[in-house]
């Protein structure tokens, strides 16, 4: 007997009328038409059926704290940083885990199940560390939540001193934190850059943990810090467990160079996230016109077989006053930057937010294939392409084979003389003549 079956579901790949068999927590068979007895039966009337969506980069000690202690006037980058450091001595712990749980709670709302959050060390109390680790166990059941020890103020540069800015975070890795994080491009000089990100990936490779390191977000084009991020993940046999975050600098640097800098970084197998939303309100604020887009090169790096996710960073804080946990606006938003509108790389941006994303975070057993977690989301779309045009709603997201969110379909009722009474404009209701 199975927990659950559901039948007639188009998936990402392009299949459809599939059914998915679920048995304790995980999927036991995906094939055309299965019958079979199980507890609860779904008919998803052709729609998509998609694996979680995984952000790969947030920021989740500052989540939904706009407005605290006042709001970021101008929008800009260094304001928000300014707001931050004036919201710090006034963070509590109880605060901060109350926002942290709701906008987890938005999360199961949009399908999204697997967080990568970056955290600030560069706190000696580790507070919003310990209060991030609590958060972490209590959604455990309906969210895997990765936290990277993020030096914020710089692991070299922050004001108490090298020495114990790193004391700090290796005791946040102790506590439990996943992830090693780095801002070398936020460090004083070039050379304090590459040599924090020598530390931190020595410091991973010792431990066994991840990188992941904000890379060169700036507008600078002669940054070079992923080129050493690269070199530090060889030489250190660290490959397919660094991440680069953002890599902005990329999008200005010289072709020249860009074009020795990517083979190296797939040779390296460094993962990539770019987050669009952010980088494009942040960058190139220093520009007149034309305005940089600030975002990496996400199409080149696929091509040469980088793997690329998308993140949204941040959820009204300090930077960012929009966002909300819709990892479909986050991919919507890097299509259009990007200009990926081929087919093929529309399905890449859908990509992005699911299996690319669950790469970096390294998740096992993720996906639509018999043996994998029972985890998914049924969207009011047929397919990736009128998941992302229409940022679709999740109707009904699933963990381990529970039903964690429903949704009612999103439909307009009309008034209209001579016209149909409803529409959810769907590519299937367009006249084909
Ligand atoms: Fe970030």
């Amino acid at each position: 007997m199975l927990d659950l079956l559901i039948h007639n579901a188009s998936l990402p790949d392009g299949r459809k009328h599939m059914s998915v068999a679920v048995r304790a927590g995980r999927i036991v068979e995906v094939a055309a038409g299965l019958q079979a007895p199980a507890h609860e039966t779904v008919d998803a009337q052709g729609q998509l059926l998609s694996p979680p969506f995984i952000d790969a980069h947030f920021h989740m000690d500052a989540t939904l704290s706009y407005g605290l202690p006042r709001v970021n006037a101008s929008g800009t980058l260094l304001e928000g940083i300014a707001v931050w450091g004036e919201l710090k001595p006034m963070l509590t712990q109880e605060a901060l885990m109350e926002r942290a749980l709701a906008y987890c709670d938005w999360a199961v709302a949009k399908g999204l199940l697997a967080i990568r959050t970056h955290v600030d060390v560069c706190d000696p109390r580790l507070l919003a560390v310990d209060a991030l680790l609590e958060v972490k166990r209590r959604v455990a059941p309906y969210i895997d939540l990765q936290l990277v020890a993020f030096p914020q103020d710089g692991v070299l540069r922050g004001k108490t001193g090298p020495q114990e800015h790193m004391d700090t975070l290796k005791r946040a890795l102790d506590r439990g934190v996943d992830v090693v994080g780095g801002i070398p491009h936020f460090e004083r000089t070039m050379a304090d850059g590459a040599l924090s990100v020598k530390l931190l990936c020595e410091l991973a490779a010792e431990r066994g943990l991840r990188v992941d390191m904000h890379c060169d977000e700036s507008d600078d084009p002669h940054s070079r810090h992923v080129e050493t991020l690269a070199f530090e993940t060889q030489r250190l046999g660290l490959q397919g467990r660094v991440t680069g975050s953002h890599l902005s600098s990329m999008h200005s640097m010289d072709n020249y160079y860009v074009s020795k800098l990517i083979p190296l970084m797939a040779e390296a197998d460094l993962q990539v996230v770019s987050n669009p939303l952010i980088n494009i309100t942040l960058q190139g604020r220093h520009d007149s016109y034309p305005k940089r887009r600030g975002m990496t090169r996400v199409p080149e790096l696929l091509a040469a077989g980088v793997n690329v996710a998308f993140g949204q960073d941040c959820t009204m804080d300090p930077w960012y006053s929009l966002g909300s946990g819709d990892m479909l606006e986050v991919a919507h938003m890097g299509l259009h930057v990007a200009q990926m509108t081929s087919q093929a790389a529309i399905g890449q941006c859908f990509e992005a937010v699911t299996r690319n994303a669950a790469r970096v975070l390294g998740l096992q057993d993720y996906g639509l294939a018999a043996g994998c977690h029972a985890d998914f989301v049924l969207l009011q779309a047929a397919d990736p392409m009128e998941a992302l045009r229409l940022r679709a709603t999740r109707l009904r997201v699933y963990r381990r084979g529970k039903l964690l969110a429903q949704t009612p379909a999103a439909t307009s009722q009309l008034h209209l003389a001579g016209r149909p009474y409803s529409t959810a404009c769907r590519a299937e209701s367009i006249p084909r003549f």
